[in-house]
């Protein structure tokens, strides 16, 4: 398995600059840090009321778990808004993953939340009446921070199953993509025919 500072660095390796974070991003988070950080209980509210209220999301957790869950997303909240946003903050999410892995939460979960901040962030942007030039960076700042963070999410993913598979099967990743390749091409033609295509 790579480090988690080498997953994240492969994962934005991938994604184009153009999508990245950059420096006016994190200056504007930044400028407004104190602000947004009393947002961490209303946002950490809104997450998991969104987790408990769906079957599939509410069965992950243990019973009495949510004051605790509540709490390290509030850190979580506080650590991304206060920044840096850097290559630690990048290997942090790496690990942030693989811990939700271990307790089955899925892609499509971890993918729909990290929207759901980036959302709260864009309708609640207007609280902090800023000039609207600077309110759109914001806006446009949590977008990307909530896109590179599902980069780096789902290739970790990708590479803790691709790994497990080497490291207890002996499977090379090479073999497993091109069996991956060749299943997929077969599931392409039904799939053509499913839709009628
Ligand atoms: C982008 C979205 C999310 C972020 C930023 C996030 C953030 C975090 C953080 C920072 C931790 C603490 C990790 C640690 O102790 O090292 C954590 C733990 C946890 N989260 Fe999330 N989370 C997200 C989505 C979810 C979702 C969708 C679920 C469930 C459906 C979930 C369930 C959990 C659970 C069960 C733990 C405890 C893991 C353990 O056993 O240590 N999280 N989360």
């Amino acid at each position: 398995m790579d480090s988690m500072h080498e997953i994240a660095r492969t994962a934005i390796d991938q994604t184009p600059p153009a999508c990245r974070v950059t420096a006016e991003h994190a200056a504007v988070i930044a400028t407004n840090a104190n602000a947004l950080v009393a947002w961490g209980p209303q946002i950490a509210m809104g997450f998991y009321d969104t987790l408990y209220g769906h079957v599939p999301t509410a069965t992950i957790f243990h019973e009495g778990e949510r004051p605790m869950r509540e709490q390290t997303l509030i850190g979580w909240w506080e650590r991304t808004v206060r920044g840096p946003i850097d290559d630690d903050y990048w290997a942090w999410m790496a690990m942030v993953g693989l811990t939700h892995v271990v307790r089955r939460v899925t892609n499509p979960m971890m993918l729909a939340m990290a929207d759901y901040v980036a959302e709260y962030v864009s309708i609640n942007s207007y609280r902090l009446q800023l000039p609207e030039a600077d309110r759109i960076r914001l806006v446009e700042g949590f977008d990307r921070v909530a896109s590179m963070t599902r980069s780096i999410i789902t290739y970790g993913y990708d590479h803790a199953m691709s790994a497990a598979l080497y490291e207890r099967a002996g499977m090379p990743e090479a073999l497993l993509a091109r069996l991956g390749d060749q299943t997929i091409r077969e599931a392409l033609v039904d799939a053509k025919s499913e839709l009628g295509l």
